[in-house]
């Protein structure tokens, strides 16, 4: 099953598992990390649920839509390896992926 490397706001970090059916946020919330709020539940509504994503992994990841952009650029913490992680479907490609929760906007 695929992994991901998840930073917590505090730097520590957990190797999570994260089946290829789910999406990046839904592998992270089932884990049970509160900090990633997700309250539209994946609707690409809501925006709480930010993450930056690994560069090196920057052509494995699909592209942003114009839903996500825009909702993205509401937050003042977005930067160039920005993502909501509930546009992200896990892939094999992308496990060892490393996943920083952005700040609380
Ligand atoms: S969970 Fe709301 S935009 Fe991702």
């Amino acid at each position: 099953m695929p992994e991901l490397n998840v930073i917590l706001r505090d730097g520590t970090q957990q190797v999570i598992k994260a089946s290829a059916d789910l999406s990046v946020m839904e592998a992270i919330r089932d884990t049970g990390f509160d900090e990633l709020l997700a309250l539209c539940g994946g609707c690409c509504s809501c925006a709480t649920c930010h993450v930056y994503v690994e560069p090196a992994f920057a052509d494995a990841l699909p592209p942003v839509s114009a839903d996500e952009n825009d909702l993205l650029d509401g937050s003042p913490h977005r930067n160039e390896h920005s993502r909501l992680s509930c546009q992200v479907m896990m892939t094999e490609a992308l496990s060892g992926m490393s996943i920083t929760i952005a700040p609380e906007d």
